[in-house]
């Protein structure tokens, strides 16, 4: 038998909980393993979280955990940095191996725990801190293993494709919609990690580290939300056969690691595009085995917690003398001559919706700054007429290098007849069909 204790009985402590209690046969008839859900240790033991424990398991004292000899894997599942880094590290210091779900912490503090873990040779396990239910880390790490992995493109973060779900295909307000976001248990504590791109950028860290072995990286990628995305640009997207997403890319380019997340226009045709609501999708490209996609749901209490519970196995699978499985944690930062691409020299496509006067002429000056700055344009939209006030104009672009963009954009918000800042949205062609 193997003995687990969960630090934090909230949405996917719960759901974590709830699988190990439920599931206890099946996953003994599937994996020869017992699983034996010891403790739970939550700061508050008396909120009622829908789920009836076995007398005495919930505790409100983390050394129940931390101290008892017979706890054999720690699950960390009250986020934060502190004090969950502690508790971790005090786990693997004492011989426990640990599971999370806790990106934040591992994408900005994750160098010294998996050094302990290295040290200690113990597994850390984190299937749960990327693309929720999607056992997208066990894929790079197993499947994809005999790759070059040459691209990753995500829509990893579930409230914010929630948010962008609801205001594109039922007009809802921003504000609205991760508020249904947060009562669903998607959005995390601090809400503006979701609509910000920084939880993307957490994911994507770890994503890139496991697929090109450099040392995580979440200081060196460009982070772009979606809270300047409007109505507006929702419409014209659709009316030039694009939607709106928030995409983590990660590819290796010129020698170099693209690594970025922003809301992104992508066809309306490809595949990614129609990934929905809170599900979410990650297209891997590799060497040997071409394209991948997977996708499922992104967040909430059981799809989390079934990330957890695999992790659980997994280590159970080592306790019992089973296959070496957590090599993955050598292979991060053991490339690390391989520089991250500065955002200035990234190419893409890219959406402008520019404030323009209604007046002769004004296409002719904006488009001439595009020019001189090696922009092409491929489409044009104007709409309405109302003469000598500011209206949107539409411009998409062939791929162009983002500082002669950025530089381009400068100039044209100087102009007398823009009236207010340019919208600017990249857009992806063909790579992530
Ligand atoms: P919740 O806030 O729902 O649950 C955290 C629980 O831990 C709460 O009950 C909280 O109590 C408790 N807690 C916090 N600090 C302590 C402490 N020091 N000692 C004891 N208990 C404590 O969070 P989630 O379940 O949503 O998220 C947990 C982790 O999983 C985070 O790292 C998150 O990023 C990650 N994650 C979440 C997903 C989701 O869909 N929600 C999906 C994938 C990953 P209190 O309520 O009083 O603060
Ligand atoms: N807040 C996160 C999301 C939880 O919405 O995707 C899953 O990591």
């Amino acid at each position: 038998m193997v003995n687990v204790g969960i630090i934090g009985f909230g949405t996917v402590g719960t759901g974590t909980a709830r699988i190990l209690l439920q599931n206890r046969e099946i996953i003994r008839r599937k994996s020869g393993l017992d699983i034996n859900l010891k403790r739970i240790v939550d700061r508050d033991t008396e909120r009622d979280r829908g789920l009836d424990l076995p007398e005495g398991i919930l505790s409100a004292r983390i050394e129940d955990i931390l101290e008892d000899s017979d706890i054999d894997i720690v699950v960390e599942l009250i986020g934060g940095i502190h004090p969950a880094r502690e508790f971790i590290l005090q786990a693997l210091e004492s011989d426990k191996h640990v599971v999370t779900a806790n990106k934040a912490l591992l994408a900005t503090e994750g160098g010294e725990i998996f050094e302990t873990a290295r040290r200690k040779n113990l597994s850390l396990g984190f299937e749960a801190a990327v693309a929720g239910g999607i056992p997208i880390i066990k894929a790079l790490r197993e499947g994809l293993a005999p790759n070059n992995i040459l691209s990753i493109y995500g829509i990893i973060n579930g409230t914010s494709n929630y948010i962008l779900t609801r205001m594109t295909g039922e007009g809802m307000g921003f504000s609205e919609a991760l508020s249904e976001a947060q009562r669903l248990g998607y959005a995390e504590a601090d809400p503006t990690f979701d609509i910000e791109g920084i939880d993307t950028a957490h994911k994507l860290t770890l994503l890139a580290s496991l697929a090109f072995g450099i040392p995580l990286s979440y200081d060196k990628i460009y982070i772009e939300g979606i809270s300047r995305i409007t109505a507006q640009d929702i419409d014209f997207a659709r009316e030039l056969g694009y939607k709106i997403k928030l995409l983590a890319i990660t590819k290796i380019s010129n020698g170099k690691v693209e690594m970025r997340v922003h809301p992104t226009m992508i066809r309306e045709d490809y595949l990614i595009s129609k990934i929905d609501g809170v599900l979410n999708a990650v297209y891997i490209l590799g060497d040997a085995v071409g394209e991948t996609l997977y996708y499922g749901r992104g967040a909430g209490d059981m799809p989390t917690g079934s990330a957890v519970v695999s992790d659980i196995l997994d280590i159970a699978r080592g306790l019992r003398g089973g296959l070496e499985t957590r090599r993955e944690l050598d292979f991060i930062g053991s490339q690390n001559d391989i520089e991250v691409m500065e955002i200035g020299d990234v190419e893409s496509m890219y959406y402008f919706r520019f404030s323009a006067i209604d007046r002769p002429g004004v296409l002719s000056r904006i488009s001439g700054i595009l020019g001189a700055n090696n922009i092409s344009i491929s489409s044009v939209i104007q709409k309405g007429r109302r003469v000598g006030e500011a209206v949107p104009l539409v411009l998409l672009t062939h791929t162009a290098r983002e500082r002669d963009v950025r530089k381009a954009i400068e100039e044209i918000d100087r102009l007398d007849v823009v009236s207010e800042e340019t919208m600017m949205i990249r857009v992806e062609g063909e790579g992530v069909q």
